[in-house]
């Protein structure tokens, strides 16, 4: 199989790449997470190894198949994606498509909270999870390449460029959320990928084909 000329430029590059959603778990049998299938991340982790990239796959809890000729380390939580994305490193790329919760329970329950008679609220207190995008973009042995997400409703490219400049990444992939056939778990996105003199809209198309393309987008940088 002869590879394409911006395949070849991926080959051997060590990418790290976050999917999915995280659950924070509440007590044994209740959690608060993130809408989230794992599709987009799982699409660019299968492209990147068949560009013969060494691919590391962080996954949240999906139920997808993993992809051939990668290696992949499953996770439940925030934390537990943090720690595994960073032990990860060094790599040439991380590309964090996972939607991490922003908050966690700050204790775990040890066993099930029971509804009490004549209560009908709930409070919960909740707590930041670190982020793991700024800290990757922050180690003393960041990847070459730090690309994040950005799921928006609205004032996309406002938003995302925000995020690129507040957690210094090199790439922000925006998508719309909220609307039929883009974002969460449909097998459709598109793209609005933003750096910090640039531009590219990406799709509408299936999440396999913009894979692809942000992978072609990668390399270019990454050769920049
Ligand atoms: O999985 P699918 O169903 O295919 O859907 C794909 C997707 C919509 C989940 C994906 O394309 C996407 O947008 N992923 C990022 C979702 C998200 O959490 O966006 P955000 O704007 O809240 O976060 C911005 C970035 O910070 C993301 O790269 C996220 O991974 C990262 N983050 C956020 C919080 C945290 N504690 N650590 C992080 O690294």
């Amino acid at each position: 199989m002869s590879l394409r000329r911006e395949d070849a430029r991926l080959a051997g590059q060590r990418i790290v790449i976050s999917a999915g959603p995280t659950f924070e778990d509440i007590d044994p049998v209740r959690f608060i997470g993130n809408r989230s299938s794992g599709k987009m991340g799982f699409a660019i982790a299968a492209a990147a190894a068949r560009r013969a990239a060494d691919v590391v796959l962080v996954a949240g809890p999906v139920t997808l198949p993993t992809p051939m000729g990668l290696r992949r380390v499953d996770v439940r939580s925030a934390a537990q994606m943090h720690a595994a994305v960073l032990a990860e490193l060094p790599a040439d790329v991380y590309v964090g498509a996972a939607a991490v919760a922003d908050f966690t329970p700050q204790r775990v329950a040890p066993s099930k909270i029971k509804k009490q008679a004549g209560v009908d609220t709930l409070t919960l207190e909740l707590v930041r999870t670190t982020d793991i995008l700024a800290d990757v973009a922050a180690h003393a042995q960041r990847p070459r390449l730090v690309v994040g997400f950005a799921a928006e409703t609205d004032h996309v490219e406002q938003y995302a460029r925000g995020k690129l400049e507040k957690k210094k990444l090199d790439l922000i992939a925006a998508n719309r959320v909220g609307i039929a056939g883009s974002g969460f778990e449909s097998d459709d996105n598109a793209l609005m990928v933003y750096w910090r003199d640039g531009e590219r809209a990406l799709g509408p198309a299936p999440k396999t084909q913009l894979a692809d393309a942000l992978l072609d987008l990668i390399a270019e940088r990454l050769h920049a």
